[in-house]
């Protein structure tokens, strides 16, 4: 990620397509996507990524505040090298499944969990077309769903929320906050505050709020939101 902009925006979206004559380059087919994602990760450590952090104690946090059981299913969409998966394993979970369109960074989750996560699902595939032919108690996305700055973009968006999250389930959404940076790993994002981003999700409750100053590997900070969710 990159903090070209720290100024504050309004709530959502803070770029509405078609705002400028020159908008930023971005992948906007799936076959883009795939590859601008598994370039990011190759030949790279861990800590050479913005988002990078070795607890997302936010992420974890949230999951608590669900109260779901150890063998309730929790799926991260967009994991990249987050250790959520990890900690989530370490926690007792037994049921964790991890999507990117990334395999070299699935395949570094693969290498950390070891035997403790054997059982961990990790799939390459796109969020915006996912079928997993199942649903789970928990939706984690972690900075993925404000690179979607087209509405057709968020609307397949929550059709694979929808499709995966059970009556009852929960969602965690977390997002660059208003004062965060306007781009992220290069590419245009939509920064969001709390009631605009439980706003993207209709058919899902706001239960609560969260966010946090994450501080990259370089020592610049950028703001987040964070949402609870309840599918109602
Ligand atoms: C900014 S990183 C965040 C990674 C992780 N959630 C974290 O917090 O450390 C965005 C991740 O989403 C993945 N990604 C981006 N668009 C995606 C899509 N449409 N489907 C699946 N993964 C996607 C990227 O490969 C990358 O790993």
């Amino acid at each position: 990620m990159t903090t070209s902009s720290t100024s504050p925006t309004p709530s959502t979206p803070a770029q509405a397509p078609g705002d400028s004559a020159e908008e930023p380059w971005r992948p906007a087919d799936p076959e883009g996507r795939a590859s601008f994602w598994e370039q990011a990760h190759t030949g790279k450590d861990v800590d050479a990524v913005s988002w990078w952090q070795s607890v997302p104690e936010l992420s974890l946090d949230l999951v608590d505040r669900t109260g779901i059981g150890k063998d309730e299913g929790v799926i991260d969409v967009g994991a990249g090298w987050s250790t959520l998966t990890d900690h989530l394993v370490e926690r007792g979970f037994s049921d964790v499944s991890a999507v990117d369109l990334s395999r070299t960074a699935l395949d570094t989750i693969r290498g950390r969990i070891g035997e403790a996560g054997a059982g961990v699902v990790l799939e390459v595939a796109d969020v915006l077309d996912l079928d997993m032919g199942r649903t789970y108690a928990v939706w984690h996305d972690r900075a993925v769903f404000h690179f979607l700055t087209e509405e057709d973009e968020r609307d397949d968006y929550r059709a694979s929320l929808e499709r995966h999250v059970l009556p009852g389930g929960w969602a965690v959404v977390a997002t660059f906050g208003p004062d965060g940076p306007t781009t992220c790993s290069g590419l245009p994002i939509v920064r969001y505050d709390h009631a605009g981003l439980a706003a993207e999700f209709p058919g899902f409750e706001l239960v609560d709020t969260s966010g946090d100053d994450h501080e990259t590997p370089w020592g610049t900070v950028q703001q987040f939101t964070a949402v609870l969710l309840r599918r109602q």
